[in-house]
């Protein structure tokens, strides 16, 4: 496959960006977005020009650091993260614009690289969950409902990739932040400090500069690891009664 890329180029967070455009050829089906960023960054090394810096590690859809924009969608055209998103899916003598994550809370870096930290400040503003130290305890000690166990199972699932805020118009990190909180949240374990969590990850959700949600779902949509949406009700139902009592 020969293909035309256009991508974006910001030399540093205060630089202006623009769309550059790059022709890679040989590319395989079967190579993943991230490999022909790879060919890409190999020729234009070899031309002696600046590769293109995009953020990666595990490449096996865990860790969630691979996000960016595909013509317009977040991690691309198929419900998965970009390193797994494959050639296949696009077609012979294609133009593809790539982009970083658009969103206030998070400041390009450099080329396609986004800083994420708003999303580990959210989570560490969480703090602990109460659990014994020691020995495991016994299995049934603490009895958890099967429904309970699938929704933080469900919830816990989240790599905070950030696609949810890149694809939301409004910029919200409600899905992840609703992630976060439920996946304790919903286990009696994660109970104990469950208010004082909720209200902290809410008010620094807001104070990082995440919008507001307007339930347009395109978080849910474009997630790569089908967080669902009425995760944000259930965050939204917890914070109120969180609040209330803390009153
Ligand atoms: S909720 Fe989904 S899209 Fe948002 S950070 Fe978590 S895994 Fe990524
Ligand atoms: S590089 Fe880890 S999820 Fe894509």
């Amino acid at each position: 496959m020969r293909l035309t890329l256009r991508v974006w180029r910001q030399a540093g967070p205060d630089a202006p960006g623009r769309m550059a455009r790059y022709e890679v050829t040989d590319v395989s089906p079967d190579m993943s977005f991230l490999e022909v960023l790879d060919t890409l960054n190999e020729e234009l090394t070899l031309r002696g020009e600046e590769p293109v810096a995009f953020d990666h590690d595990c490449r096996e859809g865990i860790c969630g650091a691979c996000g960016v924009v595909v013509n317009g969608q977040a991690h691309g055209p198929e419900r998965t993260t970009a390193c797994q998103l494959h050639m296949r899916h696009f077609a012979d003598g294609d133009t593809i614009d790539v982009e970083p994550w658009r969103a206030a809370a998070f400041p390009v870096v450099k080329d396609l690289m986004v800083d994420r930290s708003a999303l580990d400040r959210i989570v560490a503003s969480g703090g602990y969950v109460t659990a014994p130290t020691g020995s495991a305890p016994e299995a049934h000690a603490m009895p958890v409902p099967k429904e309970d166990a699938e929704r933080a199972f469900e919830n816990a699932a989240c790599i905070g990739c950030g696609a949810c805020v890149a694809a939301c118009p409004n910029g919200s990190a409600m899905l992840f932040t609703a992630a976060k909180a439920e996946h304790l949240g919903a286990l009696p374990q994660g109970r104990v400090e469950g208010d004082r969590r909720v209200l902290a990850m809410v008010e620094t959700m807001d104070d990082e500069g995440f919008g507001g949600c307007t339930n347009t779902g395109a978080c849910a949509t474009a997630c790569p690891k089908g967080i669902p949406l009425p995760s944000i009700a259930a965050m939204n139902r917890g914070f109120l009664a969180a609040a209330r009592r803390a009153r």
